[in-house]
């Protein structure tokens, strides 16, 4: 089926096919067309241009987008939106001033939530997780990388990889899957870090490779959770099953985890509300991508990752929801967006590009997703009347959505 929008008063991040993502100065650049026109064609983007250039297309269905601008879906590189149940006690607990570390140690937190997922059916946790990505669907993100790491047995891991699968199969829009078995240590270990890694390495891995279920592998690495000699383990242990390594680095500290991952070729390092000296000197001759969460900061009231030195600096930095029910209970990526530039001094056009092409490139998607480029998928959004982009951020909590789109089909 062809389709016609027309009419639409900015079409927003209208890019060429060659660009991948955006670095430093360039992220100040979105480029738009006024007056334009948007073609699709079954599940594609076919053609777009400004409307006194549109040609004669013989078409199926025209839709009048007057007053309104399209915008590519967000693209959220880091979520763990597969989970079971809530952790709201930790919330008030929090409220109350206990710190996020506090509340892991008197076994609250990532083993909290492995207690439950070790408990809930496959099929239950399906249920749960596919709400949450319908959820955030219609706030506009239109694909979404999700993490494993709230099993820490081999049957859970793999219980919540095989919803992802399923989610991958029944859900319109790109899914990544990541292997993030390294998340905690599980109490059964408590004693025995080697005894889990071996669990990961020798049983864990082989199983998620030969069922084809992840496409990253990921890390917590992190004082009191896994080291560098772990990560460099674990990733040498990953290669040979072409796991790409994405990884959980410099939330609390900063222990050489941006060093190792680069030197695995990860294509992102993400967190980083601690950044060292040295970690931006690595970051400058590395091939990782940045990717940073602002709501995470703003959940758990800690620092915020320095993403406007990381612009400044040359980087080419993506925004993600984190959606988790420990850190980050929201994957609304508007709120990502405000977040980000009322918290890291971004501008809306870095933001927008943060959350669209790069967020695209930090999950290996950008040939398919991240912009308005003719051969990629038609997954966008039409905007209620907004005066520019600026309104998304500027009113931050509200959403300025009216019609999702998601492979070229009206949600
Ligand atoms: O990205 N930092 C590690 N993992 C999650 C939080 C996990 C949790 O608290 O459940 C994060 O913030
Ligand atoms: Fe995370």
């Amino acid at each position: 089926m062809t389709q016609l929008f027309i009419n639409i008063k900015e079409l927003v991040q209208v890019r060429d096919e060659s660009v991948k993502k955006v670095s430093g100065s360039e992220m100040s650049i979105l480029p738009t067309i006024k007056n334009a026109f948007l073609l699709i064609k079954d599940e594609l983007i076919s053609d777009f241009g400004a409307m006194n250039e549109l040609p004669n297309y013989s078409i199926d269905k025209t839709i009048d987008c007057s007053g309104r601008m399209v915008f590519p879906s967000w693209c959220d590189s880091h979520t763990h939106i597969v989970y079971a149940d809530n952790r709201e006690q930790e919330f008030k607990d929090r409220i109350k001033g206990f710190s996020y570390e506090e509340i892991a140690n008197n076994g609250g937190g990532i083993l909290n939530s492995a207690k439950k997922l070790n408990k809930i059916s496959e099929q239950d946790l399906y249920q749960q997780s596919s709400k949450r990505l319908e959820e955030v669907i219609s706030l506009g993100t239109g694909a979404i990388e999700i993490k494993s790491g709230y099993g820490l047995t081999v049957n859970a891991e793999l219980k919540m990889l095989r919803v992802i699968k399923k989610l991958k199969q029944n859900y319109d829009i790109p899914i990544k899957a990541t292997f993030l078995g390294a998340h905690a240590i599980p109490k059964k270990f408590k004693n025995n870090k080697e005894g889990y890694i071996h669990l990961i390495i020798d049983e864990m891995l082989p199983k998620i490779a030969n069922e084809n279920l992840a496409d990253f592998i990921d890390i917590f690495c992190e004082t009191g959770y896994f080291s560098v000699t772990d990560t460099d383990k674990i990733l040498t242990a990953a290669k040979q099953y072409n796991l790409i390594p994405k990884i959980h680095v410099n939330q609390f500290n900063s222990i050489g985890g941006i060093e190792i991952s680069a030197k695995h070729n990860a294509i992102s390092v993400d967190h980083l509300e601690i950044l060292s000296a040295r970690d931006l000197e690595i970051l400058k001759i590395s091939n990782s991508i940045p990717v940073v969460l602002p709501s995470c900061s703003f959940f758990l009231n800690i620092p915020y990752a320095s993403g406007r030195k990381m612009i400044d600096n040359g980087l080419a930095l993506a925004i993600a929801s984190d959606y988790n029910p420990g850190s980050s209970p929201s994957g609304n990526m508007n709120f990502v967006i405000s977040t980000a530039c009322i918290k890291m001094n971004i501008t809306p056009e870095e933001a927008i590009n943060a959350a669209t092409i790069n967020g695209a490139y930090a999950m290996n998607l950008s040939q398919k997703v991240g912009s308005i480029t003719k051969g990629k998928f038609a997954n966008f959004f039409i905007s209620k009347e907004i005066p520019s982009f600026n309104f998304i951020p500027y009113n931050f909590g509200s959403s300025s959505i009216e019609t999702v789109y998601t492979k070229g089909k009206k949600q």
